[in-house]
């Protein structure tokens, strides 16, 4: 990895360079090496300069070819039990890798899910994942979908032997993981990697902190930004830092009567009922329905929660302002103003990177 001179000396560059052009919008990308290699090419994740390093496991280097056979089977419909469903067609890079305006998702056999879909952005910085937490890698997870019975269906051994018989997947596994014959944990290697080059940080709101000139914000937004960054809003104290989520667990009060969900229920610990993963908010614009369940429709519908609608209980989280009676009470200038904020989180070069896209569709 560059040490931390080097990734000073790159930024000034970057700043200099900024300036020179007029503040017009500059590539905010340094590449940091992640891992090197014999056979396959490293691969080099591109690092927003105002990021912290990522969390990529070292046992699991990222590869040219290896994120490029994980973009192949994460396209690919041979994954499900009937040919159908891909893992993009619930996470579709239009909407931030969700699925489009479903509450919750649908599998293959057209039986709904009790959770709505998750985007997909900046998973290399991420450190437990599912609403629940209940997968602790990316590679853990990235197995789960395939043989789940409301996802795609298909039991691994099927998933394998199709892979094998395929016209291109044994040279590019080959590619890959040299000299190794194709199993799911490879498969579930190479998702992963392709999931951690999926990165997002070229929203208005980043080039606001990096202070670019072509993001200037309206006053709404100027002042949304600092509800949401102050002990007025709060909300940064759960999806605060540059991630835009603290990659932790809460309950942030949607009901009163959290019995048995979320990270209580997979752990079986009733002190963290209601507990589930702070979702980033990038890109929040383009993922409604929000929260695990999909109940909110529109931003409008989640400020509200937070400033009237809070359901005080046992597990709620204490960073919950005036949890008991209701919420924020925020005016509604601040609601709108809050609202305003959020979109400047949206990231348009994230949703047209044909990095991300599909590589059968070009
Ligand atoms: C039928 C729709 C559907 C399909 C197909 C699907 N997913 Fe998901 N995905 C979801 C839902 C719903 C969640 C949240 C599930 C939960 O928390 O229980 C999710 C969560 C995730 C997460 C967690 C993100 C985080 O921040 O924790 C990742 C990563 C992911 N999916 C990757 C994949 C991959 C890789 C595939 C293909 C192998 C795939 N998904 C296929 C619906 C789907
Ligand atoms: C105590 C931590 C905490 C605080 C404070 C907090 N949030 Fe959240 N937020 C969460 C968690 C956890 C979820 C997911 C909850 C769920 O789905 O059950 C969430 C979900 C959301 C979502 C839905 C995102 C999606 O993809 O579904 C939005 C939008 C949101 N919060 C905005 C805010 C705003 C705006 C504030 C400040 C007014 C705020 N949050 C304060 C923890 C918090």
């Amino acid at each position: 990895m560059i040490g931390k001179r080097g990734r000073n000396c790159l930024s000034f560059v970057l700043v200099v360079g900024g300036i020179l052009m007029g503040c017009a919008k500059s590539d905010p990308f340094i590449e940091v090496p992640i891992s090197e290699s014999s056979g396959p090419q490293p691969y080099f994740l591109k690092v927003p300069d105002h990021f912290p390093e990522p969390l990529i496991p070292d046992d699991k280097p990222m590869t040219v070819q290896g994120v490029e056979l994980g973009r192949k089977l994460f396209y690919d419909p041979i994954l499900s039990g009937d040919f159908t469903q891909s893992c993009a067609s619930c996470h579709n890079q239009k909407f931030a890798f969700t699925d489009n305006e479903l509450r919750v998702s649908v599998g293959i056999d057209g039986i709904e899910g009790d959770r709505n879909s998750m985007a997909i952005i900046n998973l290399a910085w991420g450190a437990r994942f599912l609403w629940d937490g209940r997968s602790a890698t990316l590679e853990e997870q990235a197995l789960e979908p395939v043989p789940n019975p409301i996802e795609m269906h298909l039991e691994w051994t099927e998933a394998v032997e199709r892979l094998k018989n395929d016209a291109d997947y044994p040279d590019l596994f080959d590619g890959a993981f040299p000299g190794q014959s194709i199993t799911r944990t490879l498969a579930a290697n190479a998702m992963a990697q392709f999931m951690r080059s999926i990165v997002s940080g070229n929203s208005r709101y980043d080039a606001y902190v990096k202070r670019e000139g072509w993001a200037r914000f309206t006053p709404d937004e100027i002042l949304g930004e600092q509800i949401f960054n102050s002990e007025v809003g709060d909300c940064f104290h759960c999806h605060g830092s540059i991630l835009l989520t603290d990659n932790e667990f809460h309950n942030n009060g949607l009901d009163s009567n959290v019995t048995n969900t979320g990270v209580g229920e997979f752990f079986s610990t009733p002190s963290q009922y209601g507990w589930f993963k702070t979702p980033t908010l990038r890109n929040v614009e383009l993922t409604a329905p929000y929260m695990h369940d999909g109940r909110f429709k529109t931003l409008e519908e989640v400020v509200e929660h937070y400033s009237t609608g809070v359901k005080w209980s046992d597990t709620i989280d204490p960073l919950m302002k005036q949890a008991t009676q209701g919420g924020l009470q925020l005016e509604e200038d601040q609601k709108r103003q809050l609202v305003a904020f959020l979109k400047t989180l949206t990231d348009e070069d994230f949703i047209n990177n044909p990095a991300y896209s599909d590589p059968n569709s070009k």
